[in-house]
């Protein structure tokens, strides 16, 4: 952390966040491998921010932080253990599957004692190859969940529609998006909200307390559900449209086309970047 000029230091000898600007603050981004935390990563670091990259193996990290750091010249990221993460970290941004929180969030809780903490966590799950559905959340929401596990930690909510592949899109150097951020501190949210728009282009928005991140995760399942609807009907437009004879120079017809484009195996849902789970075809085994 750097040095501040003038204010009186936290019990800790430290700053205290208050006193430092988004500059001077040290990111620290739980599962920053993963896709979402690998694009917010990527973000701040050419932002010239300090950050740390958590992972389960420090390695992994490691070499991500490596990759970054040639990549754009910073010697403002590193990468390391999730636990030392949240200890070193100002701010912890939590960027797991919502199945994996739980355990990690109890394991750091007295490493985040007293830290911003943001979740980005979207609770949902897909139906194999069909669409995704909302998981139901004892304490309300993702964000509530993380608050109840680290009751001494300020706990706020923002990123789940920021999709990770728009995020790590180096043709997007602008992302004109907002985000919101929701949470019970303000100091807290006024910190994300300043590290959403750290982000080129990006205006964080205070959008209330954490009782209302439930509402804001749920629309995730929304924008997912309609998108993958419209790129259905697209298809299926184009499959029986009067151009589907249309062959291109490469002898493909134009739906042929279109069809194989959709066979990414990550799509972009709106602005989400969300993995494509595929079931495995049915198969037969016989024995002679
Ligand atoms: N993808 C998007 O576009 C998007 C957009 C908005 C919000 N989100 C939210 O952001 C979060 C991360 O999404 P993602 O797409 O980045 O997920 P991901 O790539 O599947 O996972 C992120 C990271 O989580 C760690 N992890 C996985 N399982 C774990 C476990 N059991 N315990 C501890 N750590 C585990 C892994 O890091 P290590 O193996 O290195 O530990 C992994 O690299 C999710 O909650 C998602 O809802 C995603």
């Amino acid at each position: 952390m750097d040095d501040v000029d003038g204010g009186a230091l936290g019990e800790s000898g430290r700053p205290t966040i208050a006193q430092l600007t988004i500059a001077q603050l040290t990111i620290g981004v739980l599962g920053g491998t993963g896709a979402q935390g690998a694009g917010l990563v990527s973000r701040w670091v050419r932002a010239g921010m300090r950050v740390v990259i958590g992972s389960r193996s420090p390695a992994r990290s490691a070499a991500a932080a490596a990759t970054l750091a040639a990549a754009t010249g910073s010697d403002r990221v590193t990468g390391t253990g999730n636990e030392e993460c949240a200890e070193l970290a100002d701010v912890v941004v939590i960027a797991v599957p919502f199945e994996a929180q739980a355990a990690l969030l109890h394991a750091l809780r007295d490493r985040l004692a007293g830290k911003t903490v943001v979740s980005c966590v979207n609770p949902l799950a897909f139906d194999g190859g069909g669409g995704p559905h909302a998981l139901r959340v004892a304490e309300g929401s993702a964000a509530q969940q993380a608050q109840a596990l680290l009751p001494a930690s300020h706990v706020t909510a923002a990123f789940h529609h920021l999709a990770a592949g728009l995020l790590a899109d180096p043709a997007v150097p602008v992302i004109d998006r907002e985000v919101l951020v929701l949470g019970d501190d303000p100091g807290s949210v006024a910190t994300v909200r300043a590290l959403a728009e750290a982000i080129p282009g990006v205006r964080g928005v205070d959008a209330g307390g954490l009782n209302q991140a439930g509402r804001v995760e749920a629309l995730t399942v929304e924008l997912i559900t309609r998108d993958r609807r419209e790129r259905r009907e697209r298809r299926d437009r184009d499959r029986q449209g009067p151009d589907r004879h249309d062959v291109d120079t490469s002898g493909r017809v134009a739906s042929d086309r279109v069809a194989s484009d959709l066979d990414a195996s990550d799509l972009t849902v709106g602005d989400l970047h969300v993995p494509v789970v595929t079931e495995p075809p049915e198969m037969t085994i016989t024995h002679a």
